[in-house]
């Protein structure tokens, strides 16, 4: 069962209002979700950049974060998720239907769409890593924002996967920024190295654990620029992302970083996030 705009649909019966302003425009904003044994990881992180995200478009949302908890606790009831399960929530909201101009109309009403669906963690990955292609960062300017505009991510990801790569680095010039649907960490000497949360990037969830996780417990990390050529110096690569968790990167171009092994730091970093799934409260 699906959410879409108040009703409650089945797969391959929900309707899309061709003049529906995501549709036409990519104009809207999204949250995926990590459901963990049937509960939410970090819900109140989410409504919050979804909310920012809304206001950086000028969108108002009408739900309120109860209104939102009570939606995505029904599509995981309605979908056969429960407390054994791990899964994804997707949260979208369109500007809403209305005749197609460009600038924003005043008396359009937003659209709410979602869907829930059992996911498991990519755990064997964990373990080998990924093997990661440099790509230009064909993006616009604005990737602070999660938009519902993912051509760029669209491409960048398959310029990766037609090299062979399971996903794309990006730089901007020769500057590290993300990955197509992740943040990017290199680690030198024992410390942690990220893009800043600027508008070049998203300002991820997981990073911002993962962050708080490694200062908690004494590793040094850099929010701060570097380029390709530190990239492939790193002693270590890893990417975050709410579906692929801390996942490394063992090669990037067919080039092996370091020993081309998953790195200690790396492996640190993943069982102080199992811990913290553990431990942290969930909803
Ligand atoms: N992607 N950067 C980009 C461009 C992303 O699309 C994402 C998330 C992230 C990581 O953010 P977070 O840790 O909050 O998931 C970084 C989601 C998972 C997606 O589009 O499927």
């Amino acid at each position: 069962m699906l959410y879409v705009d108040g009703k409650w649909v089945g797969a391959g019966e929900a309707a899309v209002d061709p003049e529906d302003r995501g549709y036409n425009f990519g104009d809207g904003v999204y949250e995926v979700v990590r459901i963990y044994k049937g509960k939410l990881f970090q819900w109140d992180a989410h409504i919050e950049r979804m909310e920012r995200s809304a206001k950086e478009i000028q969108m108002k949302m009408p739900w309120s974060a109860q209104e939102l908890l009570d939606i995505a606790k029904q599509l995981m009831e309605k979908n056969g998720i429960t407390a054994q399960d791990d899964a994804t929530l997707y949260m979208q909201v369109s500007r809403g239907n209305s005749p197609r101009v460009h600038d924003i109309p005043g008396d359009v009403k937003p659209v709410l769409m979602g869907f829930a669906r059992k996911k498991d963690r990519p755990l064997a990955d964990h373990k080998k890593g990924l093997k990661a292609a440099l790509i230009e960062d064909i993006r616009w300017l604005r990737c602070d924002i999660k938009s519902i505009s993912l051509l760029g991510a669209v491409m960048v990801k398959q310029y990766a996967k037609d090299t062979g790569a399971q996903d794309a680095i990006l730089h901007r010039d020769g500057i590290i920024t993300e990955c197509s649907a992740a943040n990017l960490f290199a680690v030198k000497n024992g410390e942690l190295y990220t893009h800043p949360a600027n508008n070049l990037i998203l300002k991820g969830i997981t990073r911002d654990v993962v962050i708080e996780l490694a200062t908690k417990n004494g590793l040094t990390v850099h929010e701060k620029p570097f380029d390709t050529k530190f990239l492939l110096q790193a002693d270590e690569i890893f990417l975050t992302s709410t579906t692929a968790e801390v996942m490394p990167v063992i090669s990037v171009d067919g080039q092996a970083i370091a020993d081309g092994l998953v790195g200690s730091v790396t492996q640190k970093l993943q069982t102080l996030f199992e811990q913290h799934i553990e431990e942290a409260v969930l909803v």
